[in-house]
């Protein structure tokens, strides 16, 4: 499905990024894992390269555009193009109320959030256009369709994720690139860990909120995300898919 296609994974570190790196890898794609913390991202692209697959890694902060150029530009100077990303990096953000939440909380994680998908998008954007054409994938959340208590900053860059999708999705439909949105329920990864962490009640209300009565597991999230960056998904543009165990569909 998606064999041989040069892909950018940001965020690809840890989590959701590190399960959908594996999992591609496995289907052959020549993977460009990208991620702010150099020690975790070189980590997966060594056991990546050790079990035989193609990867490369570049350490990238999204939200600075010199470096997000940069991880494009690797990505093409690596394998020669760019078929494909997955633009995953994200932050929860304080898990307070609004008027609680600190200015520089706020700005950071607009900033990775929304700022980063911006960035990754406009430079992965004018690599496709050289291409004639390509697939991107965007990750918001199920906080990007609904809403819940304590989490507004997030819920806001998701929703913005969201939208900057969609529309971007109608500016390039006719140059042959889509871009969709993926929207995951609870995920079993380090974010939500810390979630818990903070908020020990918490599990027991996302699992009796969750019609699944459980979490997903990354390689859940990876197959919705290796099908929207497939051809198998050639008409498929502008969506914003729900992975969530039926959460939104409530
Ligand atoms: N885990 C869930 O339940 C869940 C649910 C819905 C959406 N998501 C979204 O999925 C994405 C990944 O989440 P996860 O649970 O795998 O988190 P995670 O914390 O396990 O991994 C996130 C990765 O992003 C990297 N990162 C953070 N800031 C960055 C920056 N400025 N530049 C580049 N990389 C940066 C981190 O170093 C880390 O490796 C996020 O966008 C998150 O909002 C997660």
């Amino acid at each position: 499905m998606i064999k041989e296609k040069v892909i950018i994974i940001t965020g690809a570190g840890s989590g959701i990024g590190k399960g959908t790196a594996l999992a591609m890898a496995k289907e052959g794609a020549k993977l460009v894992l990208a991620d702010i913390d150099s020690e975790a991202g070189e980590k997966v692209c060594l056991e990546l390269l050790d079990l035989g697959y193609e990867a490369t890694f570049v350490q990238t902060d999204v939200t600075d555009p010199v470096q997000v150029e940069n991880m494009v530009a690797h990505a093409v100077n690596t394998f020669g193009r760019l078929d494909c990303a997955f633009n995953n990096a994200g932050i929860e953000g304080q898990l307070v109320a609004l008027d609680e939440i600190d200015l520089d909380h706020f700005e950071h994680t607009i900033a990775v959030n929304l700022k980063g998908v911006f960035l990754c998008m406009k430079y992965q954007l004018k690599a496709m256009l050289k291409n004639g054409g390509g697939a991107i994938v965007n990750n918001s959340s199920v906080m990007g369709l609904v809403a819940a208590p304590m989490i507004s900053t997030y819920c806001a860059s998701k929703h913005a994720v969201v939208g900057i999708s969609k529309s971007a999705a109608l500016d390039y439909v006719k140059h042959n690139i889509r871009i969709n949105a993926v929207c995951p329920g609870g995920v079993a990864t380090p974010m939500v860990s810390q979630v818990l962490a903070e908020t020990p009640d918490a599990l027991k209300d996302i699992l009796a909120a969750v019609p699944a009565k459980r979490l997903a597991t990354t390689a859940e999230l990876a197959e919705a995300v290796i099908w929207l960056c497939s051809d198998r998904s050639s008409f498929v543009t502008g969506i914003v898919l729900p992975v969530d165990g039926g959460y939104t569909a409530q």
